[in-house]
């Protein structure tokens, strides 16, 4: 029976679907939002080639995967009878990665991550019915905790209704995990809320970068509207894979939810930037707390405006709740469960902000070579448009 992964063309997905192949032997059903068979093999090799070469990367293709061509937001996922049918029948476990990370807009958020939540539960229903389902491991946020000032937050007390969210993402994220609870209840389950995902610890290179261009911004900053003894809940894409493959591959994992965070081993931004202006031979920053009003203001004007400078001010607006809440989140199951704890950031922030740099916030990816694609690989909804 297969892993039924969504998310595999984006960062974290990515690195989900790199784990699986090179850690178990499964077969992977990849759910994937292309027009043709073709789009979605280049569309995944544009996310896998982080992890790998052409030649590994068909070789996985043509024995382990099967493409499924859909849409989350689509009733079964857009696909024929017979694709869905095989999909339900041929899915043992359900790893649902995909979202939209969109916090401006309520509409995507509520499309992508309830809706098409829904119809991820609704298929781990059938595959339940049909031939039972292993394990539905569901990626969620710490972002469901709610607005939150100076704490250190559990699993087990993240979700409080009475809280109010920051933005639309936050919001349906949680009642994304609301609803695998109630529709999925007789389904061993798994909820894994990363914190701020950013980069790898091993190596400078991302395909996302978001959070790394707010960031740039903010270390750009001479004097920064924050608390220098604040800490910022950062963990690396590596970490939380290899967690939530481990733990969806275990019988039976210790605990229904995990925060993948760096808790109270988080850094404080005034370690971060004195790492920085030692890697970098950067000027450290002046810290004035105060300025906040004045800082939001000229963030805003700057965002209103065209290029880089404008997106990174517009990153920092809609990511600034995360960055001045002075939150983090236990991650002692986690460490127990995989006998270790997250690279600190301090130790590849200065690598991922150059590569970044140096690429313009942007992956260079490789276009697919020009070669044969072999037959075997099944790709799913082919009649469709
Ligand atoms: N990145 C972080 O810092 C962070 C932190 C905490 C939690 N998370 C969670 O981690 C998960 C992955 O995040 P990420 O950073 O890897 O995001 P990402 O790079 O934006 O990837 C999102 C994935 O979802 C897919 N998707 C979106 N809408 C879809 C639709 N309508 N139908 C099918 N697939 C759809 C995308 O497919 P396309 O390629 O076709 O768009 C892509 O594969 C999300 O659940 C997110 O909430 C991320």
């Amino acid at each position: 029976m297969a892993i039924f992964v969504t998310g595999s063309t984006g960062y974290l997905g990515s690195y989900l679907v790199a784990g699986l192949f090179t850690e178990h032997r499964d077969k992977l059903n990849l759910l994937v939002r292309a027009k043709t068979d073709e789009e979605a093999r280049e569309r995944l090799w544009t996310s896998l080639q982080l992890h790998f070469d052409f030649r590994n990367f068909l070789e996985y293709l043509s024995t382990r995967v099967r493409i499924f061509r859909g849409d989350l937001t689509s009733e079964r996922f857009g696909l024929p009878d017979d694709e869905y049918h095989a999909l339900v029948d041929t899915t043992g476990s359900i790893i649902h990665c995909a979202a939209s990370l969109n916090r401006k807009s309520e509409r995507q958020c509520l499309n992508v991550n309830l809706r098409g939540g829904l119809e991820v539960i609704q298929l781990g229903r059938r595959a339940q019915n049909r031939n039972g389902l292993r394990r539905y491991s569901h990626v969620s946020t710490v972002a469901v905790a709610g607005t939150r000032r100076n704490e250190v937050v559990t699993e087990d007390v993240a979700i409080d209704w009475a809280r109010s969210d920051y933005d639309p993402y936050a919001r349906t994220k949680k009642f994304g995990e609301h609803m695998l609870h109630q529709l999925l209840a007789d389904v061993p389950r798994t909820v894994f809320r990363p914190a701020i995902v950013l980069g790898d610890s091993r190596r400078p290179d991302t395909s996302q970068f978001d959070m790394v261009q707010a960031f740039d911004m903010l270390v750009r900053l001479p004097v920064l509207p924050l608390r220098p003894r604040d800490k910022i809940d950062i963990v690396p894409a590596n970490y939380v894979a290899k967690a939530i493959v481990t733990i969806h591959q275990k019988d039976e994992p210790a605990h229904g939810i995990y925060h993948l965070s760096s808790g109270t081993g988080s850094q404080t931004y005034q370690e971060l930037t004195d790492a920085l202006a030692k890697s970098g031979g950067w000027r450290r920053p002046a810290y004035w707390p105060g300025i906040g009003g004045m800082f939001s203001r000229t963030v805003n004007r700057i965002s209103r405006g065209k290029g880089a400078l404008a997106r990174g001010a517009s990153l920092l607006k809609v990511f600034w709740p995360y960055l001045d809440w002075n939150t983090v989140f236990d991650n002692s199951r986690v460490v127990a469960e995989l006998g270790e704890a997250p690279a600190k950031f301090s130790t590849y922030a200065f690598p991922l902000l150059k590569f970044s740099r140096e690429n313009k916030f942007r992956y260079p990816a490789k276009p697919w070579p020009a070669m044969e694609i072999p037959e075997k690989t099944a790709v799913a909804g082919s009649a469709r448009a």
